[in-house]
């Protein structure tokens, strides 16, 4: 996402990324991965080994496809946007390999009744965790069908008791350059901060992850705890959690601030509204050669397009 090496993902990489995984599935497919002859890292997922260890993509459906199959869980963990472990898909999973989310502080606070700063553990105890499989799309065109396993945001929400006044919900990453190394360079402005509307946060759709395939969120998936909201472009979901907090003015994103006239606050999946570089009409499953169209709210257009009723989505990306 590099635009000028700073966009969520640079429309210029879209392109041979998908033809990378693609190499490596035909690759697979010819027999020739994991006999040494490829000289790219391999998705075990590509492997008859791989297949093998593949864990059970667990959870109840939502919004899915008929043809909607759950991403094999070596690619959901090794195709990674986590620009604190580096800018490309790959690096996430080799940079965050030491780093270690716990003891692990959530911070609940600004507009509310019961602000409180919590260890992980009892932050999550009071909710119930659910196993949801969700799509997944990536601004930059591609996307996965991922199994979450976490806690519903709205419940997290209605704990802490926003005030009358709270009308925006802000999200913020760990802050921590020696354990999080792309944070000593300027890729971004850190830490990586998010938003949504309360009414949006409040979505039962939208979910605080802790987990993929019923097993805890590798780090570079997010490690202890990211946002997932499934009618939004990924960069939403922001990783490693460690502020909540509850205001009454729009607050900024990481990518917003990057560059406001490509990534907006509402950053809705909408095939009509084309990103200034590249459409957003289709997209490419991570793991299918051909593109599928995209749909509105990423399919989700019956549980959340009443929330925008009346809006400009073409002002309001
Ligand atoms: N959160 C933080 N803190 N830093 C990031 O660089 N990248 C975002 C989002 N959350 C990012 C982040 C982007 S661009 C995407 S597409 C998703 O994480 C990717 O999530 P995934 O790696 O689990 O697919």
């Amino acid at each position: 996402m590099l635009v000028r090496r700073t966009d969520p993902i640079g429309s210029s990489e879209i392109t041979p990324e998908a033809h990378y995984l693609n190499r490596r599935e035909f690759l697979a497919a010819a027999g020739l991965l994991g006999a040494g002859l490829t000289g790219v890292a391999l998705p075990a997922s590509a492997s008859a080994a791989g297949r093998a260890q593949e864990p059970k993509a667990l959870g109840k459906p939502y919004g899915l496809q008929s043809d909607d199959k759950p991403t094999p869980y070596k690619d959901v963990t090794s195709y990674n946007n986590f620009y604190e472990f580096g800018t490309g898909k790959d690096e996430p999973i080799e940079n965050a390999r030491g780093f270690v989310p716990r003891p692990w502080t959530v911070q609940v606070d600004g507009l509310v009744a019961k602000p409180a700063s919590y260890q992980l553990e009892d932050f999550l105890k009071p909710s119930a965790v659910e196993d949801r499989i969700y799509r997944h799309r990536c601004v930059e065109a591609w996307s996965m069908v991922i199994p979450w396993r976490g806690i519903a945001l709205a419940d997290v929400i209605k704990r802490a008791q926003p005030t009358a006044a709270a009308k925006f919900v802000e999200f913020t990453t760990l802050m921590d350059p020696k354990r999080m190394p792309g944070q000593r360079s300027n890729v971004l402005q850190w830490p990586y901060v998010e938003g949504l509307r309360l009414d949006e946060a409040l979505n039962p759709l939208a979910m605080l992850a802790t987990g993929v395939y019923g097993r805890d969120l590798p780090n570079q998936n997010g490690a202890p705890l990211r946002l997932v909201v499934p009618w939004k472009y990924g960069f939403k979901g922001i990783k490693s959690i460690v502020r909540i907090r509850f205001v009454d003015k729009m607050p900024n994103s990481a990518w917003n601030l990057a560059a406001p006239q490509e990534y907006g606050f509402y950053s809705n999946v909408n095939p009509d509204v084309d990103h200034p570089r590249w459409s957003q009409a289709k997209e490419r499953r991570i793991g299918e050669f051909s593109r599928r169209p995209t749909l509105m709210f990423n399919g989700y257009a019956e549980q959340v397009a009443s929330m925008y009723a009346g809006m400009d989505l073409r002002k309001n990306y």
